[in-house]
């Protein structure tokens, strides 16, 4: 079972990654693969109770990969960990199948609550460089969360996230509509400038109006 985690961990990089060449070139020289290799392993002692001994190998492999995935967190098939530098991924974090992950992403907790409090990514999910994905909650199948971005939210199905905090740009590939951004400290000078002016104008205008009609008042009685 698990060389056939590691078979379609390797499978997965050469499908995905443009620069892999041979299966062999991706099992020697690839650490994301050395890193899910190691934690197939520490997870299985996990799964069974060993915890020193697991979390000795996924410390090992931390060391050679600084990639560092605890190994109680579940690891779906086909998952790809890009460049991996950086990548950490908790205790209770679930990533599903044909999932992408580049360097630098934390899918992490918030708090220090035991329990669930790592997110759960679906499949096809991509992690892009940098970004973090905190606290216990859903992201769905095939949603794409930005570089850099910072997820604290759940994500339907077929979600692009983008920003800090991540909200959705894009779903099922549409562009989603801008919300109208906050006024800014200039636009509120200006529109107070405007309706100064228009007070002032106000006024002026019935003070005229006041005054012809007083003018009018005088002629009609001279008149009479
Ligand atoms: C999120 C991502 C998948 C979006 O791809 P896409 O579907 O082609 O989306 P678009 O490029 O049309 O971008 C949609 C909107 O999100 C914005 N956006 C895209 N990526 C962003 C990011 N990382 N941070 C902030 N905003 C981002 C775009 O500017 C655009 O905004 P606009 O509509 O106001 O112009 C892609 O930009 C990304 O970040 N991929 C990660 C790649 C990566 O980490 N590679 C590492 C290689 S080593």
């Amino acid at each position: 079972m698990i060389l056939k985690d590691i078979w379609l961990d390797i499978k997965a990089v050469q499908e995905r990654d443009p620069a892999a060449r041979s299966a062999f070139e991706v099992l020697f020289l690839y650490q994301g693969i050395h890193a899910l290799i190691w934690h197939r392993f520490a997870h299985w002692f996990y799964c069974h109770k060993m915890f020193f001994i697991a979390r000795l190998i996924s410390q090992i492999a931390r060391f050679f990969t600084l990639i560092e995935i605890h190994p109680g967190a579940r690891m779906g098939h086909g998952i790809l960990i890009d460049h991996g530098s950086g990548v950490v991924i908790g205790e209770t974090a679930v990533v599903g199948d044909n999932c992408t992950i580049y360097q630098g992403v934390t899918l992490g907790g918030v708090g220090t609550k035991k329990g669930k409090r790592h997110p759960t990514l679906g499949n096809n999910v991509m992690v892009g460089a940098g970004a973090k994905i905190l606290g216990a909650f859903e992201v769905g199948d095939n949603c794409s969360i930005a570089a850099n971005a910072v997820l604290l939210k759940p994500l339907e199905d077929n979600v692009t996230a983008v920003g800090i905090p991540a909200r959705p740009v894009k779903k099922d590939g549409v562009s989603l509509p801008k919300k109208r951004e906050a006024m800014t400290l200039e636009e509120y000078e200006e529109m107070k400038r405007q309706m100064e002016q228009m007070t002032r104008e106000l006024k002026e205008l019935k003070e005229m109006a006041e005054r012809l009609a007083k003018e009018k008042e005088a002629r009609e009685s001279i008149s009479e």
